[in-house]
């Protein structure tokens, strides 16, 4: 193959070989609005990479929502944000899964080298950080960032530009779609799940887990279900239940059989408050009557936020824990703090994963224990359909990829 500035999608250049320019999804600040109209494709500069970086060729991209959020530029506009910062690209490349091979590496690099096949987890920090350095949790690091959301150079192009350290073993037995589909929301219901002792889930917990049809949902269902723990999951159709319990989920329920979501009332208003009581005991029954028992959640897995915090605190059993990584509803989510702390629950925060979370997340795909659920693959120009489907939650169940340098 001759070496060129641009090649067309699919068409690969020799391996190592880094043409000037390539193909990528961008969004730009006078385009911010519904996905549709803020992803366009465009032909820009390939970036260059530091000593820790690894420039990937992307195969394929994983669908998130956190790019759903870059489009609408709120509660961020990731783009401003990062100008302000000092950078100078006026546009956001946005993607925060990728599989691909490593196709050049920084001088300080000894993790991967180029021809490897890799996924990539999107967690990215300041290597030389003094709190890095120390060995502190990077999740924790000011430095944090995550890549192709509050990054550029994600993976919605032919490259990317990686810390070399988010490089992981691409699963053999994956195709390049469903390898690029699950490391985002899969590391993320792994720490949600396993790094907030005493409360790493275990045998015999009943743990509830909020849009078990969903990307964190459907990951999550399976992790609980290898701990020998008892997932219940719940989603807005009874359509969805068949997934959710071949994933490992002991039972399903429909959140549309019931109308207190949202905001608490205001307390002195005890018409109203007693409103919201009912619908959460209700909603509470649903759990003991699919376990046969009067056994509460020790975990609920949150990421809806605002409409169902409240129940969530309330079902939660006495010293347990609700984990959340995301007010998708909104996030200014109300907490009846007498049962929060009577009852010494944990409302606990988590974002994203570390390198150990999303090592030992990929060892459990690698092994084949975890199916990425990969629902719909779209090619490129399918960027921004797929994320409008996500914004108006009319995707399929599990997760979504994009082709890009991969053809089928
Ligand atoms: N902090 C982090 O590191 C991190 C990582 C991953 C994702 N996130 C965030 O987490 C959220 C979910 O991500 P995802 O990938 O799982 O998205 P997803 O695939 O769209 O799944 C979310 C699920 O939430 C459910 N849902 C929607 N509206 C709801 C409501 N009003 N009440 C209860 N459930 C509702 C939907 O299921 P039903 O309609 O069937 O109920 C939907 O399937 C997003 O905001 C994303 O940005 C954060």
């Amino acid at each position: 193959m001759t070496e060129k500035d641009l090649y067309e999608l699919g068409e690969q250049p020799p391996l190592g070989y880094i043409p000037k320019q390539m193909h990528a999804q961008v969004i730009r600040q006078d385009r911010f609005g519904e996905p549709m109209k803020a992803f366009q494709r465009e032909v820009i500069g390939v970036p260059e990479i530091g000593p820790h970086d690894a420039l990937v060729y992307v195969m394929a991209a994983g669908v998130n929502y956190n790019n759903v959020w870059a489009s609408l530029g709120s509660p961020v506009d990731v783009i401003g944000a990062r100008m302000k910062g000092g950078e100078k690209e006026d546009f956001h490349i946005g993607g925060s899964d990728a599989s691909g091979i490593v196709w050049a590496v920084g001088d300080r690099v000894t993790n991967v080298k180029v021809g490897d096949e890799v996924v990539v987890h999107c967690g990215q920090w300041d290597v030389n950080a003094p709190d890095v350095v120390a060995g502190d949790d990077p999740m924790f690091s000011p430095s944090f960032k995550i890549w192709g959301y509050e990054t550029n150079w994600g993976s919605f192009a032919q490259f990317t530009k990686v810390q070399a350290h988010q490089c992981l073993p691409k699963p053999k037995h994956l195709d390049w779609a469903a390898a690029a589909a699950y490391m985002l929301v899969g590391a993320t219901a792994y720490r949600m799940l396993h790094n907030w002792a005493p409360h790493d889930v275990r045998e015999g917990d009943v743990v509830l887990i909020w849009g078990g049809a969903g990307g964190l949902g459907s990951m999550a269902i399976q992790i609980a279900a290898l701990a020998g723990a008892k997932p219940i999951a719940v989603v807005s159709k009874t359509e969805k239940f068949e997934f959710c319990q071949q994933l490992g989920a002991v039972g399903c329920i429909n959140r549309k059989d019931f109308t207190h979501w949202g905001r608490l009332p205001d307390w002195e208003d005890n018409g109203a408050m007693g409103g919201f009581t009912s619908g959460a005991r209700a909603f509470g029954k649903a759990i003991w009557d699919i376990l046969g028992e009067r056994k509460n959640p020790r975990i609920v897995f949150e990421h809806p936020g605002q409409d169902t915090v409240p129940t969530s605190v309330f079902v939660a059993d006495s010293g347990g824990m609700v984990v959340i990584c995301a007010g998708t509803t909104g996030y200014n989510a109300d907490v009846d703090l007498r049962y929060l702390w009577m009852r010494q629950k944990r409302l606990q925060g988590s974002h994203f994963a570390n390198d150990d979370n999303s090592r030992e997340f990929n060892e459990l795909v690698l092994a084949g224990k975890i199916d990425p659920c990969l629902s719909r693959v779209f090619p490129f120009d399918g960027t921004a359909e797929c994320h409008q489907l996500m914004y108006e939650n009319r995707h399929p169940d599990g997760n979504m990829a994009i082709l890009v340098g991969a053809k089928s």
